[in-house]
């Protein structure tokens, strides 16, 4: 039996524990053995739920029970995310996060501490929601240079942008139906100011490079300022107005922004509407692939921690490669880059 624990029960947590009750005999069998969620971290009690039982408030009771082998850190935000993260990692627990701003800051430090101790480190759900794209880019596209990723990482914005495309409605109108569907974060500022994407093409582009990308350096624009005659405009001119999250290496140069584009009815991205994400990735032999997908919201989410939880069940006691090293790549200025 392979126990599991997540730690925080809000949106995907509830998701994991819900994904993996509902097709428990499917990823038990993929898995190669039972899953059994021992315990669940928050601060709260929870009356009447189903898994009752398993709330625990010390996360020492997880971190010391040698029959935890997987953690699920869906809690968000650095701390304590990050330092329960460590401690379960230098214990030998693998551990599978949604976590963006985590592995954005600290990646590579913990996919390292995660080999040392022959354990994993897995994020699938930190960019794109239920998308594969970290796997893709980590395992399936192994054979290719990859010299530019292209996407649309934030279902908020996009959920925002499609309805003022097409109903000309009121940007804060939508922003709170987006809260309420559970795709935006709790500080909606992280969507709507682009950071939320920024994080997310940091970690695709770190994937890309083997290198660090920060995200404090990459140059970030968000939706704040698109008005209903912008898309006036727009139409006229037989576009849409997204925000795309996009880097580019060149000769050794690289670049990665965050910013609204005006996108042609021909370009593939024009049409991703409502919450969904795409990724477009172009690499030297396959030239253009692209994952696409619902990029945020309970279950999608959750169903890519658990894919996570899959794989760390598979390779027990053996680390998945990551190539994520830890020296800093140093970026353009994008005023100086011609799109
Ligand atoms: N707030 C994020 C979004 C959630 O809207 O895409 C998924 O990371």
């Amino acid at each position: 039996m392979i126990n599991v624990a997540v730690l925080g029960y809000g949106t995907v947590g509830s998701g994991v524990v819900e994904v993996i009750g509902k097709n428990k005999g499917e990823i038990s069998k993929k898995a190669g053995e039972e899953l059994n969620i021992k315990y669940i971290l928050d601060l709260r009690d929870f009356p009447g739920d189903p898994y009752e039982d398993k709330v625990v408030h010390d996360v020492d009771i997880i971190l010391n029970d040698p029959e935890v082998n997987i953690i699920c850190e869906t809690m968000g935000g650095i701390e304590p995310a990050y330092t329960f993260s460590k401690r379960a990692l230098t214990s030998g627990k693998s551990v599978c996060t949604s976590n963006k701003e985590l592995v954005a800051n600290h990646g590579p430090e913990l996919i390292r501490l995660a080999k040392e101790n022959n354990c994993n480190y897995l994020f699938e759900a930190s960019v794109g929601g239920g998308i594969p794209i970290i796997r893709p880019m980590n395992y399936s596209l192994t054979a290719e240079k990859i010299d530019a990723i292209t996407g649309i990482l934030n279902g908020t914005t996009n959920y925002i942008l499609s309805k003022m495309a097409a109903e000309g409605a009121d940007f804060k109108d939508v922003l709170k139906e987006a809260q309420e569907k559970g795709y935006a974060e709790r500080n909606p500022e992280a969507d709507v100011e682009g950071y939320d994407a920024c994080r997310k093409i940091a970690i695709l582009s770190s994937l890309m490079t083997g290198k660090n990308v920060r995200y404090e350096d990459i140059y970030t624009e968000g939706i704040t300022k698109i008005t209903a005659t912008d898309f006036v405009y727009a139409r006229a001119m037989g576009r849409s107005i997204k925000l795309l999250a996009l880097s580019r290496e060149n000769s050794g140069d690289f670049y990665a922004m965050v910013a609204p584009f005006m996108i042609p009815v021909s370009h593939p991205l024009y049409s991703v509407n409502d919450v969904f994400n795409a990724v477009f990735v172009h690499g030297n032999m396959l030239g253009d692939s692209m994952y696409y997908g619902r990029g945020a919201g309970k279950l999608p989410t959750a169903s890519a921690v658990v894919s996570d939880v899959v794989d760390c069940a598979r390779h027990a006691g053996k680390t998945i490669m990551c190539f994520w090293d830890t020296e800093n790549v140093k970026l353009m200025d994008v005023a100086q880059v011609k799109h």
